[in-house]
């Protein structure tokens, strides 16, 4: 896979096990595939997926919320990942968010995930605090980190 040539798009509603299945390697409160299937039907929900070839690369999950664009769950396949698929992922879920009125993106990780972590930094965000307690299973806090859209560098 080259970088830049990545794109993310709706995903149809049979692709939808292949992202709860890379959900549940990779986050420790995965979704169900209804879950998925509940954010494509609602209205303010934001759901991109990437794919090499005709496999499941990864995911997006977004609600758009007045101003906010929320990034509610993000995930690449294992075996996939520094490929440039999350980041392209991102840049499309902001993009749409942007068209649809957004200003402000945000979200919260696990304290520990510094993987995640260094990806959003990656990516222009910064971090606006930490919610202690927040996550469960195991218990963790969740550090809110924003990305002001209007202020994202342009391609
Ligand atoms: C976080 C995650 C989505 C990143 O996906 P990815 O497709 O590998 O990310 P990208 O290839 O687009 O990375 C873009 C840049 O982000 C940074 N980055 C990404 N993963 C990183 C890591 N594990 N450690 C340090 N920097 C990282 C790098 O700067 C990277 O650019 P580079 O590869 O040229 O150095 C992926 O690791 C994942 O699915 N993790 C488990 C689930 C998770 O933590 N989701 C987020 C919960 S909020």
């Amino acid at each position: 896979m080259v970088r830049g040539q990545v794109s993310a798009r709706q995903p149809l509603p049979e692709e939808l096990p292949a992202l709860a299945a890379i959900d549940l390697l990779s986050n420790p409160g995965p979704w169900s595939e209804q879950n998925f299937l509940e954010l494509m039907q609602n209205p303010f929900g934001l759901l991109l997926a990437c794919f090499r070839g005709r496999r499941a690369a990864g995911f997006i999950a977004c609600e758009i919320q007045g101003e906010l664009l929320a990034v509610d769950q993000l995930a690449v396949h294992p075996e996939l990942r520094r490929q440039g698929f999350a980041a392209e992922l991102l840049r499309e879920a902001v993009r749409r968010g942007e068209a649809a009125g957004c200003t402000l993106a945000t979200l919260e990780v696990r304290r520990g995930n510094s993987g995640a972590l260094a990806f959003y930094r990656a990516a222009g965000f910064e971090c606006a605090g930490v919610r202690p307690g927040l996550y469960r299973d195991p218990p963790e806090d969740g550090v809110v980190m924003t990305l002001k859209i209007d202020c994202k560098e342009k391609d």
